[in-house]
């Protein structure tokens, strides 16, 4: 489907995007100016930054600030038409690191905004994450799929646990208070302004390390499979669930589903950035600690997106890697290599 005939069919004059100035908000947020909507962003920058937004400032409004401060939350959903809610605590060792930040993150977070949504009589987009479906042995994974998750004691799964439950509340507050919601399941983006800020993103890792001529550091044996979509489809598919009709109360996977190995991922990092690393392997016990638990593959069926939404991933990891590379290149020289 064209994205501009789908687009121009939109009604939403001024949309929220919380945690627009995240990776994948800041993308969004240059999508929706492009489409012509009025933007305004709320983050507190924990892992956002100031910088994926000044080259918009004067065009947006922008509210630094927490989605668990309840009076600021509820003024900035105020006026808007429709709320991308993006924010988020992100990341394994984000989690691992500080999980009752996170936690309180994405739940009270989660509810503060849902809360206003139904007080405002907003439309919401949640991002939800692939993570969700924990250690699930069926491939590719549907939307409908049962979840499979490890103990509580492994902090790793408070992440899926809590994102999980945000679904839960928006499901919730759709049949109970009648909000007007959609949701995504992102399986592993990539691509501009991927950043590592605690985030342990494989990609911007091996891209510092790459660039840096520094080992590239793989956990484990690499054999591990995930499937890398790029950002621009990631915001598009994001958008569309966000904004038709045929979205309303239904989760989406959006991701591609071509797998890649780790180890492959490594050679390809290196390859587009020109790079003399040496490719190394630590276990996820040194990694992470011990008893740490990581799927073997991760792949979506993005179907249902497909039927319903007309979206498909259309940025090949071959075209999408070196735009990431590039980018860091020019934009991240500075960055530490955090592993
Ligand atoms: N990048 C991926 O591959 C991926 C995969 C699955 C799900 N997701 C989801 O996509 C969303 C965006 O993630 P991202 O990859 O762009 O990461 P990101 O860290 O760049 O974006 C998250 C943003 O939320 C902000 N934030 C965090 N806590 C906040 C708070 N209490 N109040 C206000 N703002 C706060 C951060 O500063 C940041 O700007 C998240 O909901 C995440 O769970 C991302």
């Amino acid at each position: 489907m064209a994205m501009a005939a789908t687009f121009a069919t939109v009604g939403f004059v001024q949309i929220l995007v919380t945690g627009g100035a995240g990776f994948i908000g800041s993308n969004l947020v240059d999508l929706l100016l492009a489409e012509g909507h009025e933007v305004k962003v709320i983050d507190d920058l924990s892992t956002g930054r100031a910088s994926n937004l000044a080259h918009l400032e004067g065009s947006i409004e922008f509210h630094e600030g927490s989605i668990l401060d309840v009076d600021l939350v509820s003024r900035v959903v105020g006026g808007a038409d429709l709320v991308f809610h993006l924010a988020a605590a992100v990341g394994v060792r984000n989690i691992i690191e500080a999980p009752l930040r996170s936690i309180r993150t994405n739940v009270d977070g989660t509810e503060s905004v849902l809360e206003a949504c139904v007080r405002h009589d907003t439309r919401v987009l949640l991002a939800s994450t692939s993570e969700i479906y924990g250690k699930a042995l069926k491939f590719p994974m549907s939307e409908d799929d049962d979840r499979v998750i490890g103990p509580t004691h492994v902090s790793r799964w408070s992440y899926s646990t809590s994102k999980a439950l945000d679904e839960h509340l928006a499901f919730a507050y759709a049949a109970e208070r009648g909000l007007r919601m959609s949701i995504v399941r992102y399986f592993n983006t990539y691509g501009p302004r991927l950043h590592q800020n605690g985030y342990g993103s494989v990609v911007a890792s091996m891209t510092a390390q790459a660039l840096a001529d520094d080992p590239i550091v793989i956990h484990g044996d690499g054999n591990q499979t995930r499937c890398f979509g790029f950002v621009s489809d990631t915001i598009r598919g994001t958008y569309l669930a966000g904004t038709l009709d045929e979205a309303l109360g239904q989760a989406f996977n959006v991701g591609t589903s071509i797998e890649i190995s780790i180890n492959e991922l490594a050679e390809r990092i290196c390859r587009a950035a020109g790079s003399s690393s040496k490719i190394s392997h630590i276990s996820y016990d040194e990694a992470y600690g011990p008893g740490f638990e990581d799927p073997i593959r991760r792949v979506p069926d993005v179907s249902k997106a497909a039927n319903i939404l007309g979206w498909a991933p259309e940025v090949s990891i071959d075209e999408g890697l070196p735009i990431t590379v590039d980018w860091w290149r020019d934009n991240n020289e500075t960055l530490m290599v955090a592993q």
